[in-house]
């Protein structure tokens, strides 16, 4: 039998091993990918160690990774596009770590043969995330952006991707790190206390762009460095975005309008309405009576 990851209580790693599992198989619209390598990642150990477990409980027996790179083994009836042997990298949360994956063909992309397969298998999780939040903050030619954590997984591929875009980028990392970052043409900047007078002294023309992929205070750090708000990401501190949007809509930069409030008694039509996909802005269950004015609640 083929083997995968599993876990069956939260805990540290200890809690690892690598189980017999059924060979999965391809159905209608499916492909079985023999995976080479699953890359690793902090978040899947928070969910291991139960941390997470109020908002993303583990199932148990619970698998682990994400991003992936292998070889087509099986494709099941109706797939286009793929076929056996195909080399791929793709995503299948909680269970890439495991010999066998079955996923749809929406989340495999062609593994480039000059691409190693660790490599690979980082750019679905750690590579996209990336990606993305480099695309938030849009650096340009000759600004200044800085990507914290510049050594972490996300954080390498930001400050390079960051690069490409043609802006100085200064990354935060310890000192162990800062030879790596060099190498990659990235200012390091030693994070902890003191930062913001850090990064001040590393671009006294002043910082266009921040990219955070660590949390703990960079926001507020961006904030103090005067970088415009649209242009301050973060891929790890949620509530730091949720503190800042709020703000925004209290305000009134921008409003989220309400289509309609539901007594709470009422919840099977506020599904059944959304069903349509038609709604203008939100529509929310409440436990108490909220009124409605003009698609605004108080
Ligand atoms: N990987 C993904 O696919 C993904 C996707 C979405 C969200 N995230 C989230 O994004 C965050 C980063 O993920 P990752 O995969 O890049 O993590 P990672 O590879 O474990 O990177 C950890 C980095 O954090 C740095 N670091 C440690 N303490 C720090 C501090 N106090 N201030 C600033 N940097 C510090 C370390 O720098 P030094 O070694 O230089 O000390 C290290 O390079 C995590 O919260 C993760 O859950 C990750």
């Amino acid at each position: 039998m083929p083997e995968a990851v599993r876990f069956s209580r939260y805990g540290g790693p200890e809690v690892l091993e690598l189980a017999e599992v059924p060979r999965p198989r391809a159905g209608r619209g499916q492909i079985v990918v023999a995976v080479v390598a699953a890359a690793l990642n902090p978040g899947e150990t928070g969910i291991r160690e139960g941390v997470f477990a109020g908002i993303w409980p583990a199932h148990f027996p619970e698998g682990q990774g994400n991003d992936f790179a292998g070889r087509v083994a099986e494709t099941g009836e109706g797939v286009e596009g793929f076929a056996v042997g195909d080399e791929v990298l793709g995503f299948a949360p909680r269970a890439a770590q495991a010999e066998f994956v079955v996923v749809g063909p929406d989340v495999l992309a062609p593994r480039p043969a000059a691409l190693g397969w660790a490599e690979a298998a980082s750019i679905a999780g750690a590579g996209a995330t990336a990606w993305a939040g480099v695309r938030a903050v849009d650096p340009r030619p000759g600004e200044t952006v800085v990507v914290s954590a510049a050594a972490g997984g996300v954080g390498v591929i930001a400050a390079q991707l960051a690069k490409l875009r043609g802006a100085t980028v200064i990354g935060t990392a310890s000192e162990g790190n800062f030879a790596f970052l060099h190498g990659l043409g990235i200012s390091p900047v030693t994070y902890g206390p003191g930062l913001a007078e850090r990064l001040r002294a590393a671009a006294p023309q002043g910082v266009d762009a921040y990219l955070d992929t660590f949390g703990g205070g960079n926001v507020d750090v961006a904030i103090e460095l005067d970088v415009r708000p649209g242009r301050i990401n973060t891929i790890a501190d949620e509530p730091a975005i949720w503190a800042a949007l709020a703000e925004s809509a209290a305000t009134g930069e921008f409003t989220i309008p309400i289509d309609r409030v539901y007594p709470v008694a009422q919840v099977r039509d506020a599904y059944r309405d959304p069903a349509t996909r038609h709604v203008r802005g939100k529509r929310v269950p409440a436990f108490e009576p909220l009124s409605t004015v003009e698609g605004e609640t108080r």
